[in-house]
């Protein structure tokens, strides 16, 4: 049976620079589903599709077949034979990630995917819902989160550091605007489940997250 960690959380939380610093040390492959709605997202925005045009959501997520290959460890995400990785990462592919879904059908295909590739290997799965929907029976499961000014603040460095000009209570007013969506939505809403141990990151390092993940899982062999 293969061994499943999974880390829910909000945007900016820091779930894939941690994830895949467990994924490391623990042999584990990484999941990232955001990447996953995203590549579905950058197919809509590709065809004009509007945030608020659900039927056509609906109609042209069928269209969009998402795979998801590894090269030398790393995730790639392959839209209709294209692989996309470098393509999702801008603000307007996450702000139409977050949008479209909300949309049944665009999660029920990739639920399907998600809980094929737990199955055959050791993963550690990040996203919105892993553990409260896409793998219910996870060996551990994180939700891992931190202030919304602290988490517009990382952000914020991250944009300066490439030369990006930014504002910082605009980073922040977009981090509320996408909780709110996540959280808000019908189908598998971000929140904490049940059995999820809570890691509030405010005022952690990385390493000090990764550490305590992989105490979790010493704990638990
Ligand atoms: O983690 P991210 O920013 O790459 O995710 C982009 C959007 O995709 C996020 O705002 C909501 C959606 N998402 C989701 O609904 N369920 C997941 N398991 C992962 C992402």
């Amino acid at each position: 049976m293969s061994y499943n960690i999974a880390i829910d959380g909000p945007a900016g939380a820091g779930k894939s620079t941690i994830a895949k610093s467990v994924a490391k040390e623990l042999e584990f492959i990484y999941v990232d589903t955001g990447a996953m709605y995203r590549a579905i997202a950058l197919y809509l925005i590709r065809n004009n599709i509007k945030e608020d045009e659900q039927d056509k959501i609906s109609k042209y997520a069928t269209e969009a077949n998402v795979e998801i290959v590894y090269e030398n460890g790393e995730q790639q995400v392959i839209l209709n034979g294209e692989n996309v990785s470098g393509l999702i990462r801008t603000e307007e592919v996450g702000k139409m990630a977050s949008a479209s879904a909300k949309n049944p059908a665009v999660r029920s295909q990739l639920l399907d995917l998600q809980r094929a590739l737990a199955q055959k290997e050791d993963v550690i799965m990040d996203g919105r819902d892993i553990g409260t929907h896409v793998l219910p029976n996870a060996d551990i499961k994180i939700y891992l989160t931190a202030s919304a000014r602290e988490r517009a603040n990382r952000r914020y460095k991250e944009l300066k550091a490439k030369g990006i000009d930014c504002y910082l209570d605009e980073i922040e007013r977009d981090i509320i605007a996408r909780d709110e969506q996540d959280m808000n939505r019908e189908i598998a809403p971000l929140k904490q489940a049940e059995d999820a141990v809570l890691i509030d990151s405010s005022y952690m390092t990385i390493e000090e997250v990764v550490k305590e993940i992989i105490l979790l899982y010493a704990k638990s062999k």
